[in-house]
């Protein structure tokens, strides 16, 4: 089963991700993660992609194939994917369903998530990341125990530079201009398409997006 998960900036998409792959043993591919990784890192990748990512703008698309064809080529073709934050373009879009069809394969459903940019902006301006274990806090609506420490690992949690709001306006906006366009997209495709208003509790949401997810597949639900 191969999973898109789509929605602007905060949505919550990481949050819902990291749950469900847990739950069914799935692989977790953030673009953006493996772009943070690469910039940790140090690699070619990581400082071309620095700049577009400081700015709010998206990483080309040739990178971006090019690093999900690398990461895709670890992962077993039998293991459960689902995509956070990948594909952005509709380039992107046809590039991912040119790469899965070489392995038999095909996106099987895409979930939408949705809230409006003023829930979208206080939850990026709560967000607290722990780099060493990607954990993930909100300083309104799930604070660690002890503020700046990672409650799963003890690293001191970070505010993303991203996450400043003159860029978390720019990278509204290209949202809107370059990913928004790719609803439009999967409404044309063969898999099925849910949308989740995300403008809700966690375990809400969670039970929405797993019954869309393991829909048809054979998982409880
Ligand atoms: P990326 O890291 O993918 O950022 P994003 O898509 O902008 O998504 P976010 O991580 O900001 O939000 P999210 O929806 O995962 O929300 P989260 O669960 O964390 O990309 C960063 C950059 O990398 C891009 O700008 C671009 O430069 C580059 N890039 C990445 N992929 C690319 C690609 N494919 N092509 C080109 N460039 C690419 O939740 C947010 C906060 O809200 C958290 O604090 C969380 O605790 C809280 N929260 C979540 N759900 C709820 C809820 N229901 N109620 C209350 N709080 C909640």
């Amino acid at each position: 089963m191969v999973v898109v998960l789509l929605g602007p900036p905060g949505v919550g998409k990481g949050t819902q991700a990291v749950r469900l792959v847990d739950e069914l043993s799935a692989a977790h591919v953030s673009t953006g993660d493996l772009l943070r990784a690469a910039r940790r890192d140090g690699t070619e990748l990581g400082k071309i992609a620095q700049g577009f990512m400081d700015r709010g703008e998206l990483v080309p698309d040739e990178l971006i194939l090019d690093l999900v064809k690398e990461h895709l080529a670890g992962i077993d073709a039998s293991t459960d994917v689902m995509f956070d934050g990948f594909p952005r373009t509709t380039d992107q879009a046809t590039g991912l369903d040119g790469v899965l069809e070489a392995s038999g394969r095909k996106v099987d459903s895409v979930v939408l998530f949705e809230a409006p940019d003023d829930v979208l902006i206080k939850r990026l301006s709560g967000r607290r990341s722990c780099p060493d274990c990607g954990a993930v806090f909100n300083t309104y609506f799930s604070p660690p125990a002890a503020e700046g420490v990672c409650d799963r690992c003890g690293g001191a949690l970070v505010h993303r530079a991203d996450d400043e709001p003159e860029t978390v306006q720019r990278r509204l906006q290209v949202y809107l201009d370059q990913t928004a366009p790719l609803i439009a997209f999967y409404e044309e495709h063969p898999a099925m398409m849910t949308s989740i208003a995300a403008d809700r509790d966690v375990d809400q949401i969670y039970g929405e997006f797993r019954s869309a997810v393991t829909a048809g597949d054979g998982a409880d639900s």
